[in-house]
């Protein structure tokens, strides 16, 4: 439960969220996405109070991008793509490299069908196709809950390196357990006994 969090997230900014187990940080995710409502306190963005945003138009600005995201039986790049036709291959490539994919997704293999709920790849490799999706979306918003979580920590930096360079006009709120991801960003916040307290970098 949250109780007196309160925090400024602006665009061009890359911002950790860390915390316990249980502590909340997914909560301020769905409260963003307005899935739940705040009970008390309000959250503003550009000025103007959440209820009055339009849910649609709300959530088209923003993009997701959860620990265990969907896979669909379809192949690695259709994945990526979902219902947008107008992606060039050179585009999903590009994103497929932004997301460190190259030891699964490389030419044609791309191509290659994942199975149910994508079976027969690994949870970490599920997660780039996660973030691949991410680098290719033109949403101002980014939120990323434990995006790393499944992957080694040569392509957690690789991928936290990549996320500067390509989002650095974008508000990008990234949850996670680590201090690697934390290093890339340029705030922490801590979310602890219901409230956010932020950790300045040195
Ligand atoms: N749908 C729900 N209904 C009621 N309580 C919930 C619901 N989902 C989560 N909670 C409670 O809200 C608190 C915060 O949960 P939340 O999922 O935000 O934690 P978290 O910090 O993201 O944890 P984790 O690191 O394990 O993902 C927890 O105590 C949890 O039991
Ligand atoms: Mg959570």
């Amino acid at each position: 439960m949250l109780q007196d969090a309160s925090a400024v997230f602006e665009r061009g900014h890359i911002y950790a969220v860390m915390g316990e187990s249980g502590a909340g940080k997914s909560t301020i995710f769905n409260l963003l996405l307005k899935l739940w409502h705040t009970s008390q306190g309000e959250i503003l963005i550009d000025d103007l109070s959440i209820d009055d945003w339009n849910t649609d138009t709300l959530r088209k600005s923003i993009c997701c991008v959860a620990q265990e995201d969907f896979i669909l039986n379809m192949s690695i790049r259709d994945n990526i793509v979902l219902d947008d036709a107008s992606i060039s291959d050179e585009e999903v490539n590009q994103a497929a490299q932004l997301a460190c994919m190259q030891d699964f997704a490389i030419d044609e293999q791309i191509n290659n069908t994942i199975g149910e709920s994508g079976c027969t790849i690994s949870g970490g490799q599920r997660q780039r196709i996660a973030l691949a999706r991410m680098f290719l979306s033109k949403a101002s918003v980014i939120l990323m809950d434990e995006p790393t979580a499944a992957l080694d920590r040569k392509k957690t930096l690789c991928i936290m390196e990549n996320i500067r360079k390509e989002c650095s006009d974008k508000l990008v709120i990234i949850i996670s357990h680590s201090d690697d991801v934390a290093s890339y960003c340029d705030e922490t916040y801590f979310l602890k006994h219901g409230k956010l307290q932020k950790s300045e970098k040195e």
